[in-house]
């Protein structure tokens, strides 16, 4: 069943005015129909899960590969599950790009999350140069074929669709080319993942999304909501993002 998602990543940033008083402006106003959902960095997720309305869920940014074990540095799924978490983000462009994620290792996140009843939230998405090329549908098919993990069909996953070129950089895409893209991943669902994949997987959009550009995304877009960055450190901005998914 698809739903309609409002998810903010705030990345490795805090909000300015602080997490109480941010949760404090989103209380009360979460639109009906619409999940909201926050992703602080992992040392302020127990705060945040205090902090937070119960209408409110908190997600990580990232988890570990394996379970427990020697991984200096890993975060692993069930301690995030642990702490309250509710979902996760993998797969994200910065941690394909920058720590050099592949494919595989998104692969082996997922199957930890949905192993510890997380719902991840598996970001997909293209660079200039795959736009460019015409090469989007391909690159995306494959991203989607690469997590085609066993356990797919054992909970919820959300798909983020971020393509790069989008993100922090100011372009967003149009409602348009958003939907022609989510028309394509829904098709490589289809293929790729389990039967029923294309109809019931939400897809949201992420990239340099605004109060002031979400109404083409809402109306055109065929999206099932937004992946946040930079708006959601500003909960006024966040709010009426997650507004425009009211149904
Ligand atoms: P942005 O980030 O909204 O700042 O472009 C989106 C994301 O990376 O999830």
């Amino acid at each position: 069943m698809r739903k309609s998602y409002a998810i903010a990543n705030w990345k490795m940033n805090l909000p300015p005015e602080g997490s109480a008083s941010y949760f404090g402006s989103l209380s009360g106003s979460v639109p009906s129909g619409v999940s909201v959902v926050v992703a602080p960095p992992f040392p302020y997720i127990t705060a945040c899960v205090g902090a937070a309305d119960e209408r409110i869920a908190i997600a990580a940014q990232n988890c570990g590969p394996e379970k427990s074990g020697a991984f200096t540095g890993e975060v692993s799924a069930a301690m995030l599950r642990e702490l309250g978490a509710k979902y996760v983000i993998l797969g994200h462009s910065e941690r394909r790009n920058v720590f050099h994620e592949p494919d595989a290792l998104v692969a082996k996140k997922l199957a930890q999350a949905i192993g510890e009843g997380l719902t991840p939230v598996l970001c997909i998405g293209e660079d200039l140069k795959v736009r460019d090329a015409g090469q989007v549908a391909i690159f995306l098919a494959n991203q989607l074929r690469e997590a085609a993990i066993d356990s797919l069909g054992q909970g919820e996953v959300i798909v983020a669709y971020e393509p790069i070129w989008a993100i922090g950089t100011g372009r967003n895409a149009s409602g348009a080319m958003v939907a022609e893209t989510v028309a394509e991943i829904r098709q490589s669902l289809d293929r790729f993942w389990p039967s029923g994949s294309g109809e019931r997987v939400s897809i949201l959009y992420g990239g340099s999304v605004t109060p002031d550009n979400v109404a083409d995304l809402v109306a055109n877009g065929n999206i099932d909501g937004f992946l946040v960055g930079g708006a959601s450190l500003d909960p006024g901005k966040f709010k009426a993002i997650a507004a425009s998914l009211a149904k």
